[in-house]
Formats: C-alpha cells, structure tokens, sequence
C-alpha cells in the first residue's frame, strides 16, 4: 500500500543565503502492506518527523519517492480520504476558535457532507473511545491539558476511519493509563476497520504493544527492521542498545 522508495531530505544549513546542507534522510526505502502497523523507533532528531511530513505530501523528497498505492503521494487526490495523522506537536493542528465538537466533525463533514446537529452522538462516541466525555464538547483548545488536546487530535484522525494513519509521538504526552487505552483503540480499528499505522515513537514498548514489524531510525537512515516476535535477535548495536535499556528498566 505504502512505499517509500530511496528517499532523501536535505535542509539549508545556517540561514537562507547558505550553501551548505544537511541530510536529514538518507536513502530511505521500505514497503508497508494493507492492515500492517509499522513501528517507527528512533532518537531525537533522526529524522522521524521529517519522514512523516515526507509520507503525508506535506514536504516533497530532495530525491526518491512516496506512492500510495502505487501513485506519488505529492498528489492530494492520492492521499484524500485514505491518509491521515496525528502529528507531534498537537498544538498547531488544532484550531483555537474551533470547540472540541467541531474540531471533531469537521472532517466527517467534508468527508460524508452530514449537517452539523446530525452528528453529537457520534463526536460523543468517539470522545468516550479516547477516554474523554461529553462534557469536554463545547470546550476550546486553550481550555484543555496537553494529553487532552492530543487525544482530541486522535478522536478527529480515526472519526473518518482512513486507510493509513501516520502517528507521531501520539501517546508520549498521555498518562499511562490513558496511553493503554488509546493504543486498544488503535488495536480495535486497526482488526475492525483494516487500518494501518504508520506508528512513530522512541517508547519501544509502545511500539512493542501495537506494531507487527518496527524499523529502527538512526541518523536518518533505517539501521534494523524486526518482526515484533523477533525483536531479541536484532543485531545492530543500536537497536540492541534501546532494546537493552526497556529489559533493564
Ligand atoms: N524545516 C527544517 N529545516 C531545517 N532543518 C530541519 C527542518 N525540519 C527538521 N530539521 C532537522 O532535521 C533533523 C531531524 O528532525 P526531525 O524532527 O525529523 O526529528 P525527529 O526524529 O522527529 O525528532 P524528535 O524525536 O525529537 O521528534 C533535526 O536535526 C532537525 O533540526
Ligand atoms: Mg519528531
């Protein structure tokens, strides 16, 4: 469903008149099938992030490419309605003069063009399946915690069902006991809607709960790929390092 093909990024270094360049993403490449969820593993700063906004279409590749389903996901017919995410930094995805309930519904209306009173039974749903309740509709971002707002950002990406979801760092900034329960969401879509996850974190026991397969990052490039099952014979050190650390804690 999903491949990304040879993929670098590089960034202007030092200001805009500057000739110098970092890679970000070096030569990136793997395949993702239908139902799957990826786990993404990687420390701060190797390149996650820009790897999300590459697979999203927000950003174009410096060289390589993304297809869905065999065609480059550049093009926003590609990604419409099939695509969506979560992103990292909740804060600017999430409209300030929009309440709880529109943020909610604004993309079953785009999506399904319902009227705006059909649809507070089905924002309730999805904010009771996120670990929040009625109460929090008619509330505005500013009037909620960072793990509140994240989790409306959440209610809003799976309210359309797409066919992949991006998730960056969705939980880090969750408590626990919410964290289990967003990622039994994510597991129940994932087995009753068929959808797939691109899971982006550096829990690996996180990744560990939801994944089939994860890919570790290092200074962008993809250093491991392990089947979830077969996580105790990865052989690069790093992956074995991050992996050591979870066994020891
Ligand atoms: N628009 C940009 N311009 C210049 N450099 C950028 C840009 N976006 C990201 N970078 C750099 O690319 C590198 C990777 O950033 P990225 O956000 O992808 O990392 P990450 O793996 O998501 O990290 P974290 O775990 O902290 O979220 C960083 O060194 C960052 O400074
Ligand atoms: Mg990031």
């Amino acid at each position: 469903m999903l491949s990304v093909e040879n993929v670098r990024k590089t960034y202007h270094k030092g200001g805009l008149f500057s000739r110098k360049t970092t890679a970000v993403l070096k030569d990136v490449s793997f395949d993702m099938r239908r139902g799957e969820c990826l786990g993404i593993i990687g420390e701060s700063g190797s390149g996650k992030s820009t790897l999300s906004r590459l697979i999203l279409g927000i950003e174009k590749p410096s060289s390589g490419q993304v297809l869905y389903d065999g065609r480059n996901v550049m093009d926003p017919a590609v990604r419409r309605g099939k695509v969506s995410a979560v992103f990292q930094d909740y804060t600017s995805s999430f409209n300030p003069n929009y309440t709880v309930y529109e943020a909610i519904i604004e993309p079953l209306i785009m999506m399904e063009r319902r009227t705006r009173s059909s649809l507070s039974a089905r924002a309730v749903s999805l904010l009771t399946q996120v670990g929040l309740d009625g109460s929090y509709l008619e509330k505005y971002p500013h009037e909620l915690s960072g793990g509140e707002a994240q989790r409306v950002c959440i209610a809003r990406a799976v309210s359309t069902t797409p066919e992949l979801l991006v998730l960056d760092e969705v939980v880090s900034s969750i408590d626990v006991s919410i964290q289990v329960q967003i990622l039994d969401l994510f597991y129940a879509l994932k087995n009753e809607m068929d959808m797939s996850y691109i899971f982006i974190t550096h829990d690996i026991q996180a990744a560990a709960y939801l994944c089939d397969r994860v890919l570790f990052f290092y200074d962008g490039s993809i250093v491991e790929e392990s089947p979830v099952t077969e996580l105790y014979n990865v052989r690069n050190e790093y992956a074995k390092k991050l992996l050591g650390s979870v066994i020891l804690a």
